[in-house]
Parts: structure tokens; sequence; C-alpha cells
């Protein structure tokens, strides 16, 4: 078993897909960890997204992460980082494929519905910037 980071970002959230993205995941048989609900302060989205510093994008993705609430839980599956990041999709949604949670909800490339980590280092630290354990 491997654990890894979703988190519903504030467009799903305020579309009231929260409980659809969750059960997409229960029946991809990821099982939910831990959840909650919280808004990002600014300090702390630049915390999350320190690997994009310099990008064009950050300071709106900044914004966007803090415009409302997000939902972020630890997952856990066997091959959990590479299952999750297959059943989200691409980061643009208009290049996720059908079927994926992306290609079904996401609007564009920054509202693009869902966070998932991208390695099982990356996994453990955002599970642990979120939760305690
Ligand atoms: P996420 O998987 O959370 O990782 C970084 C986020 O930056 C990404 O999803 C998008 O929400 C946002 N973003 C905005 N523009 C871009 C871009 N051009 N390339 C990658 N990510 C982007």
């Amino acid at each position: 078993m491997s654990r890894t980071l979703l988190i519903v970002k504030p467009d799903a959230t305020k579309r009231n897909l929260i409980g659809h993205i969750v059960s997409r995941l229960e029946k991809a048989r990821f099982k939910i960890v831990e959840m909650k609900m919280l808004k990002l302060k600014k300090s702390q989205a630049r915390e999350f997204y320190a690997v994009h510093q310099g990008k064009h994008f950050l300071d709106s993705l900044v914004k966007f992460m803090c415009s409302g609430t997000i939902v972020p839980m630890a997952l856990e599956k066997e091959n959990a980082v590479k299952d999750l990041r297959a059943l989200i999709g691409a980061t643009d949604p208009s290049k996720a494929d059908c079927g994926t949670i992306r290609f079904e909800i996401a609007r564009d490339i920054e509202k693009n519905s869902v966070h998932a980590s991208d390695s099982d280092a990356n996994a453990k630290s955002e599970i642990s910037f979120f939760f305690d354990n």
C-alpha cells in the first residue's frame, strides 16, 4: 500500500462537486485515510507550490487556491501516486483523456478541479503539509 495527496480545488468546491469526486475516488478503490476542509492563506499556498517559484502562472494560481474552500485528503491504495494521476488526467483538461476527472469537470489549465502528488517523495511531504502524522 502507498499514499498520495489529493486536493479538491476551489472551482470544484464552489460547484458542489466534493461528493462527486469522493465517489469517483472510492469507486476506483482509493481509501480515504485523512480529509479536511479549509481555506489557505496566501503564504501557505506559496509554500505548498514552492516548486513553481518563478513560473508565470504562480501569482494567479496562489490567488485561485485562496479564493475558496479546498479539501485535501490522503488516499491509500497500491500504486497510489500513479493510479491517482491516471484517474485525474492531464493538467490541461483540453488534453485530458475521456473518463478522467479533469476531462469531466475541470474548467481550464488553472481551475482544473483537483491536485494530485506527482511522486512518492512529494506525496509524503504534501501529506505532512496538511496532516500531522
Ligand atoms: P496542479 O496539479 O495543482 O499543479 C500546479 C498547478 O498550477 C496546476 O495544477 C494548475 O492549477 C496551475 N497551472 C496554471 N497554469 C499552468 C500551466 N501553464 N502549467 C501547469 N500548471 C498550471
